[in-house]
């Protein structure tokens, strides 16, 4: 019988064991702006249409074509947040975060909600996790950014993704790449679409990955050879910071981000195994975003990594993501009185913070033997009539083939300090 309701398309639902791994992969992603100084911030999950429109920018994929706006009971537009930046800028102003000290470090992590053409990779309610650094332009505070990113992701245990680099300008030097840019796109045979999308942002055409357009501007003029002397230094401080902490990446001065807030140094990494969608995250630098929403100018920097992307690379290299729900060991009582020493054993190894389970409903050794090859524990605590008498418990070592008899009393001690 096919369900009578299923999960929204394009909606990635997560049951275990897969969600095992997706907690592990997000708590992995997160842990490096943990251990920097990153405060968390839990954001709502939607806002005001205009906060979107006014900070990711109008013209933008992301805000004309992919939100989720509704009108509310109070007759105001809303919109699921299709990002992160936007709603963490909109707090700190609210909430004056910016009148401490210096840069304000926040991390976040959730779903976003985007209505783009579902596909492998590609959902329309995605999960990241970001990081924002607000009130420093310090060069070193972008190297710190793009390093958690990076160590985020060698963390997962990922080894064949690409960092790419650029450098976008600012609001001194972009005005003139801009307007050369536009010249040299006007003599080029672009479509419509195209042709409008050079007038509104010209830097984002040299993002088209069609090769017909690749082809075109493969001579255009680009951002890294139009820097004033400020974001020049800007960029090679960042990459010489880059260097101390020993990160690798590629310079790609094509690469143009899809969100309009970026200025100078703009990041994303690339994984090969997802097909078209091979952006597993990115950033960059946003100097006037801050002020745009009505706060202080002050500039930013910060990151969004895509946990259901970062699942589908590891996946993808053949990974061993652990279960973050998987227990070491699994009770398995044969009779009623074995029963109630596995419920006390139980609930001893728990209190001492050892993962355990058991077999419920009496199903005999056999039975029970497979739930506990199925748990993904290490360790199956057999305990019938024998062992009841002997006052053991028999450990049997699912990984190794192995078992032997352990006093009762030794169990816990034992299993909080085995290997495995
Ligand atoms: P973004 O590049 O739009 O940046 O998204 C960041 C990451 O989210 C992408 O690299 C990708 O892994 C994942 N992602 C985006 N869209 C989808 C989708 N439809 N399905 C699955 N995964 C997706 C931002 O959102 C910026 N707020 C990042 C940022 C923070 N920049 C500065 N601070």
């Amino acid at each position: 019988m096919s369900p009578q309701f299923r999960a929204p398309k394009g909606v990635p639902e997560y049951v275990p064991p897969a969600s095992g791994r997706f907690l592990m992969v997000r708590e992995t992603l997160s842990a490096p702006a943990r251990l920097a100084g990153y405060g968390y911030i839990e954001l709502p999950v939607f806002e005001d249409t205009a906060l979107f429109e006014r900070g990711v920018g109008e013209s933008t994929d992301v805000v004309s074509k992919e939100m989720y706006t509704f009108t509310d009971r109070g007759d105001r537009s809303i919109s699921l947040r299709p990002e992160g930046t936007a709603g963490v800028m909109r707090s700190v102003i609210e909430n004056g975060m910016h009148r401490g000290g210096l840069p304000v470090k926040l991390w976040y992590a959730g779903p976003f909600f985007r209505a783009e053409r579902p596909q492998q990779g590609r959902y329309r309610q995605l999960q990241q996790v970001g990081v924002e650094a607000i009130g420093s332009g310090d060069p070193a505070l972008d190297a710190e950014v793009v390093a958690l990113a990076d160590r985020a992701f060698l963390d997962v245990g990922l080894r064949d993704f690409t960092l790419h680099l650029n450098s976008l300008g600012c609001a001194q030097c972009r005005p003139a790449y801009s307007a050369r840019l536009r010249e040299f796109l006007d003599g080029c045979d672009l479509d419509e679409a195209t042709r409008q999308r050079a007038q509104i942002n010209p830097l984002r055409v040299l993002d088209d990955k069609r090769p017909e357009v690749q082809e075109q501007i493969a001579s255009a003029p680009l951002p890294v050879d139009y820097l004033c002397a400020e974001c020049a230094q800007h960029y090679d401080a960042t990459r010489g910071f880059l260097v101390d902490l020993g990160v690798t990446w590629q310079e790609s001065p094509r690469l143009v981000r899809g969100l309009d807030y970026y200025t100078r140094t703009a990041f994303e990494f690339t994984h090969p195994g997802l097909g078209a969608q091979s952006g597993i995250g990115g950033g960059g630098r946003y100097d006037g975003l801050m002020s745009a929403l009505g706060g202080p100018d002050m500039s930013g920097i910060g990151f969004g990594l895509g946990v259901d992307r970062t699942l589908l690379a590891a996946e993808a290299e053949g990974l061993h993501v652990p279960d973050d729900a998987q227990v070491r060991c699994f009770c398995v009582p044969l009779g009623e009185e074995a029963r109630h020493v596995a419920v006390s054993l139980l609930g001893r190894l728990r209190a001492t913070g050892v993962g355990a389970d058991m077999a419920f409903d009496s199903r005999g050794l056999k039975g029970s033997m497979k739930a506990a090859d199925r748990s993904g524990a290490r360790f199956a605590l057999i305990i019938g009539e024998e062992e009841i008498a002997a006052g053991t418990v028999m450990v049997r070592d699912l990984v190794e083939g192995t078992q032997e008899p352990v006093p009762l009393d030794d169990v816990v001690v034992r299993m909080m300090g085995s290997a495995g």
